[in-house]
Formats: structure tokens, C-alpha cells, sequence
């Protein structure tokens, strides 16, 4: 699913990677036939209160909107209408765009707060519940709001942002995301691009990639930048990282082995390269004897 971003109000980085990879899921889980695009919109308060009271005669702040090109006939949806899903394709765009939806990112930090969540699963239920509009899906009624929830639930548990916890994050998410974090490596010098996504057991995820610079040596892999954004955050407890190149298998070199070891010594550790070949195991495999000063109290 392509997304077109208007990003008007701050935004992580990682939470627009989460939400990629729910809209992907949303389109996979619906079974769209062809390729679909919506506009994503991320506004401040005033900004979303505004476009309620202009297209919903509602003069308040709300943390979503959603306004769908199609009209589904009564009871289908995206993947049942098939005809209804061509009405909406754009032959400039080659996709079917399924409409605009609006999120109020002040919104999503004070509802994650509110439900004891993290950001990152209220903005993926968030678009996932807009998207479900968009193809169709109701919850006026008790009937069609069972259905919209099973999908939303359907759809948000494949990525672990579910509403059971117990559920850990799936292996292909992991992979996924480190995959999408590959295509924002710098890495001129080496045209070696590589991706990672840093699992915490607090449930976020923290994505890095390679990031090179005209004296070499100050080259920061992807699984260290991706540890160091998370550390920074506050995160120290890790269970699993995924980590995805092109061309080989890439095991993480002796310094990411080291640095990892400093706060997860029994980390696993997932490898994806070339046409989706995947490989694991874990850090203490990968570096037994890793350097220890002891206790030093
Ligand atoms: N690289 C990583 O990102 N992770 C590793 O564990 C080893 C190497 C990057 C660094 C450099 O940008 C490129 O791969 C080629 O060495």
C-alpha cells in the first residue's frame, strides 16, 4: 500500500515505519488484488478540530478522520467489490486510491498515555482503523463494527500491536522493518546498504541503518545505530534484532557483537539477504569470551 504522507506536525521516524508496515498488512489481510494508495495527513489539534467542523459540522478535536473515495455498495468491502475497487484506479499513479485520512499526533501520545500503550500501537490502530474505512468497514451498526474489529485485531496482532500482549512480535515483522530501515542507508563508499530493527521487550522496536562518511572510519553500522537510538530513548532490555542486506548474509561485525553484548549478551539475532533468504541464532553463538570489566562497585 502506498502512502502519501503530508507530515505538518512532529513526528518519530519509527512510528511512519510501523505504519507503513500496518498499512501493508491491512492490504495483504484484505486481500487487495491491485495496487491501493491513500493520503495520510499528520496535523496538531487545531488543525484536525478545524476539518471536523468543516466536513462533519463537529467543532471539537478528534484523533482521526477518514474520507473514502469509494462508495462500497452496503455490506461489501475492498476486497469483496472488486469492481467498486477499479472505479478508484488512477492510471497516472498505477494504483487505486482509496482516499485521505487524517491523524492528530498530539492525539496519539495523550491516547497511548490514557491506555497504558505505547505510541507506536495507537498510531498503527489508528490508520489501520482509518484504512478500514476507506474499504469499507463500519461500525455504526453491531453486526458490521464486530466484523471492522475483527479485522482491525486480525490485521494489528501480525505486527504484535494486538490487544494481547502476550503476543511477541513476529519474526517477518522484524525482518520487514529492518529490510524498509536497508532503503535509508547512507552508504556511498561502500554501496553496501544495511538495515536493522532492534526489538525491546518493553515491545518497541528501533530501526537503524549504515551510515558512512567521506573519512571511513567513522562509519556507524546499521545495528549500532539502531542500539544507540534506543539506549538514547531509554530502552535497555532487548530480545531480538533483525538485521537485512542484499547481497550476503550480515552477521553483525565484531564491534555491533561487542556493543550488543554490553546490554543483551543472549540477544537473537535474524539475518535477511537476497530474495528473502533468512538465517539465526544468538549473541552468544556469535561471541562467546566477549570483553567484561566485572563488577567494578
Ligand atoms: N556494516 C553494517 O552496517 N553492519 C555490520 O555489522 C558490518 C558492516 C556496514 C558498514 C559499511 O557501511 C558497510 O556495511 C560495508 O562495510
Amino acid at each position: 500500500m502506498r502512502l502519501e504522507w503530508q507530515i505538518d506536525f512532529p513526528v518519530r521516524p519509527d512510528l511512519l515505519s510501523l505504519m507503513q508496515l500496518a498499512a501493508d498488512r491491512t492490504a495483504d489481510a484484505e486481500g487487495l488484488i491491485r495496487p491501493c494508495s491513500a493520503s495520510v495527513r499528520l496535523c496538531g489539534e487545531n488543525d484536525i478540530r478545524l476539518l471536523n467542523a468543516r466536513h462533519r459540522n463537529l467543532d471539537r478535536e478528534t484523533d482521526v478522520l477518514s474520507f473514502p473515495t469509494v462508495r462500497w455498495p452496503e455490506g461489501s468491502t475492498a476486497g469483496t467489490a472488486p469492481d467498486y475497487l477499479r472505479s478508484a484506479y488512477d492510471p497516472e499513479e498505477g494504483s487505486c486510491f482509496l482516499g485521505d485520512i487524517v491523524i492528530s499526533v498530539p492525539r496519539v501520545i495523550e491516547q497511548a498515555r490514557a491506555y497504558g500503550h505505547s505510541e507506536s500501537r495507537e498510531a498503527a490502530y489508528l490508520l489501520v482503523h482509518a484504512l478500514c474505512h476507506l474499504m469499507g468497514y463500519d461500525h455504526m451498526e453491531e453486526e458490521e463494527k464486530k466484523k471492522m474489529r475483527g479485522q482491525e485485531e486480525k490485521i494489528l496482532s501480525s505486527i504484535a500491536m494486538g490487544r494481547d500482549p502476550s503476543v511477541s512480535v513476529e519474526d517477518d515483522t522484524l525482518l520487514a522493518l529492518a529490510r524498509e530501515a536497508m532503503t535509508r542507508s547512507y552508504s556511498p563508499y561502500s554501496h553496501y546498504p544495511v538495515g536493522a530493527a532492534l526489538h525491546c521487550t518493553d515491545g518497541r522496536i528501533f530501526q537503524g541503518c549504515n551510515i558512512e562518511n567521506a573519512a571511513f572510519g567513522l562509519t556507524n553500522c546499521a545495528e549500532r545505530t539502531a542500539l544507540f537510538k534506543a539506549v538514547s530513548e531509554g530502552a535497555r532490555e532487548f530480545d531480538v534484532i533483525a538485521i537485512a542486506s542484499k547481497a550476503t548474509a550480515p552477521w553483525p561485525c565484531g564491534a555491533c557483537r561487542q556493543a550488543l553484548s554490553e546490554f543483551a549478551p543472549d540477544i537473537r539475532i535474524l539475518v535477511t539477504w537476497g530474495d528473502r533468504e533468512t538465517d539465526e541464532s544468538t549473541l552468544d553463538k556469535l561471541l562467546p569470551h566477549q570483553f567484561d570489566i566485572g563488577n567494578q562497585e
